[in-house]
């Protein structure tokens, strides 16, 4: 990593939590991934989900069909686990090498996870077979009881099912996603197990306040939904911290602007235009510039037992405007980016 006022290089990154959708905003959406990560493990939380070695690797094929020739990226795929998998799936897709993890999605806990997990008891007999083999667990860390308070229920996850699995499944490699709180900080952190967690660029920006601001506002709904001042400082100390169980994971979730405002609008935040510059503003107003290679390019690699980056990228101090709208094509349907309309201090040269 090379440091200076005015130019950081650093190891070309990775995304180790993306959502690139699929069909008409597929290649809008995968274009800025692609541009800035060589690398990324992309959600099968589709419509339906991705629960075959088949539809994976059609998914896969897909992705890469709308990548431009002179970008260098590749699509990590993972497998979202319901109650009727078979082991055979699991062990077939760990030993071809189509998955590179498996996915919990609690089920109804967020975008397009009513094929989810009701149960964790009624899936042992996977997670089993998942440590067995070491593919990593990816996991959204939240309870769906309606008892629970939206903002509690990360929190009520660790101590009702996660650290229960993790002394029943000792050996189990997992990824606590896009965390959100000091209680999720402190368990990763101290943890004997083998976890890690990812952070989002907008966890590490905002709080529950922004939701709020002057009225409702669903640009900064996402799941888990961002908590309390406390808890965004926590995050940041975290990833400034320098301990490899937390790493770069943007969960960028783009939703057309139509599903976000409606009386019942999407869960999700697009940061993927600018996620690299919105972490490094988040690392340089930490003092931690020198700290942000290792979140961004070399914690994920170590955890997946992946190798590192050989290019490097660049990134100049040029203060920039980011744009208010993405289109798809040219049409007026479009993604209201993270940052709209904002100032961001570091451009990265694509
Ligand atoms: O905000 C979110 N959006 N959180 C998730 O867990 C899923 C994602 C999506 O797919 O829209
Ligand atoms: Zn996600």
């Amino acid at each position: 990593m090379n440091l200076s006022p005015e130019k950081i290089t650093l190891r070309q990154p990775d995304d180790w939590h993306v959502h690139l959708r699929d069909g008409n905003i597929l290649n809008t959406v995968v274009v800025p991934t692609a541009r800035i990560f060589r690398r990324a493990v992309v959600m099968p939380n589709l419509q339906p989900p991705i629960t075959t070695i088949q539809t994976a690797i059609a998914y896969k094929e897909r992705i890469l069909n709308v990548i431009p020739k002179e970008l260098d990226f590749t699509p990590l795929m993972t497998l979202y686990l319901t109650e009727t998998l078979s082991r055979e799936v699991i062990r077939k897709g760990f030993a071809e090498g189509v998955f590179v993890a498996a996915k919990l999605y609690p089920a109804n806990s967020t975008t397009n996870s009513k094929d989810g997990v009701t149960d964790i008891r009624n899936i042992y007999s996977l997670i089993e077979t998942i440590e067995e083999v070491g593919l990593p667990l990816l996991i959204h860390g939240e309870v769906t009881n309606q008892d629970v308070d939206i903002f509690d229920r990360e929190a009520a996850f660790i101590e009702q099912i996660l650290d229960p699995l993790l002394h029943r499944f000792p050996a189990l490699r997992v990824v606590l996603e896009h965390i959100t709180t000091e209680d999720s900080v402190e368990y990763v952190g101290n943890s004997k197990f083998n976890i890690a967690a990812t952070i989002t660029p907008h966890h590490l920006h905002i709080n529950r306040n922004a939701m709020f601001e002057g009225g409702i506002r669903s640009d900064f709904y996402c799941l888990p939904v961002a908590k309390r001042e406390y808890h965004r400082l926590a995050l940041r100390r975290a990833a400034t911290s320098g301990k490899p169980c937390f790493f770069l994971g943007t969960d960028s979730a783009p939703h057309l602007r139509a599903f976000k405002e409606t009386s019942c609008g999407c869960a999700g935040i697009f940061n993927a235009l600018n996620a690299i510059e919105s972490y490094a503003q988040v690392f340089e107003e930490e003092d931690a510039l020198d700290r942000l290679e290792a979140f961004s390019s070399e914690f994920g690699p170590i955890f997946y037992g992946l190798p590192f980056n050989e290019k490097k990228i660049t990134l100049i101090r040029k203060p920039h405007r980011v744009p208010s709208s993405l289109h798809l094509g040219k049409t007026s349907e479009h993604i209201v980016p993270f940052h709209a309309g904002e100032i961001l201090n570091w451009l990265c040269e694509r």
